[in-house]
């Protein structure tokens, strides 16, 4: 692909070429312009911002009004980034004309280019519905944050019948339109299965290398969530301690009467 910006009509292309995508989630317009300088393909505007950002204990409480104002400030800062936008707990399950009006307001409002939802074939209807209007959908299956009261954070697919039940709803989001699907908490031979099913890209979270790319939590690969480690989670940075060691500098300074100096005050 000659330009370096992947497009997400391009998706499917990507995978035929062999060309791994690279995802990470931003939730602001300082880190979007961050990781688009630094190649990221593509951002997702995680409901995952909830706990990272808002401390709760999960994704379930996330808004539409928070994914916008989250969304738009995304889009703020990396204009040739394609943006993916989760759709919140209860704003897409209830019915498809509302799944229709909430995905259609996340772009309109934010001018990001597609939405994410989570759930198996129970969802097609929904997701061929929302690719019907012109709404770019990518799915999300295996473990799926808005059940985690049902499934719990456990790997799925280790069982046959669930292993089955993983192969029958990756094809029937494909089926239905879907553009790409993340796989999240897969064992990585049945996610390379999977992966090897699809015409469109499987984006793995804990499922092993067998995808067609990979997302993290940035917060989480940063190193500045260094409470949350689970196996799959390497952090390439240990911005905690960075910043831990920044903040008490910092007050050490201020209470010794060191900063600020005669450098950075004014005359
Ligand atoms: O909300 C989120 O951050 C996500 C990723 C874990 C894929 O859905």
């Amino acid at each position: 692909m000659a330009d370096r910006h992947v497009k997400l009509p391009d998706l499917a292309e990507c995978k035929r070429e062999g060309r791994k995508l690279v995802m990470l989630t931003c939730y602001d317009a300082l880190f979007a312009r961050l990781l688009e300088s630094a190649g990221v393909d593509l951002l997702l505007v995680g409901d995952s911002l909830n706990q990272v950002l808002g401390g709760r204990p999960s994704t379930l409480s996330a808004t539409l009004d928070q994914m916008i104002y989250h969304a738009a400030s995304v889009r703020r800062g990396a204009a040739h980034t394609p943006v993916i936008v989760d759709l919140p707990f209860l704003s897409y399950q209830v019915s498809i004309e509302e799944a229709v009006r909430n995905a259609g307001r996340v772009l309109a409002d934010t001018d990001c280019h597609a939405v994410k939802l989570e759930g198996g074939t129970a969802m097609a209807p929904t997701i061929r519905a929302l690719v019907d209007r012109g709404i770019p959908v990518i799915g999300h299956l295996g473990f799926t944050p808005q059940s985690i009261n049902l499934l719990g954070p456990r790997v799925q697919g280790r069982d046959s019948a669930t292993a089955a039940r993983l192969r029958e709803d990756a094809a029937a989001l494909e089926a239905a339109g879907a553009c790409a699907v993340v796989l999240e908490l897969v064992p990585k031979g049945l996610a390379a299965e999977i992966s090897g099913m699809l015409a469109i890209p499987t984006i793995g979270i804990g499922a092993g290398n067998g995808c067609d790319g990979q997302v993290l939590v940035l917060h989480d690969m940063l190193g500045l969530n260094d409470e949350f480690s689970p196996r799959f989670l390497k952090r390439y940075a240990e911005l905690a301690e960075v910043v831990r060691q920044a903040v008490t500098q910092y007050a050490t300074e201020v209470r010794s009467g060191a900063y600020p100096d005669d450098i950075h005050s004014f005359d």
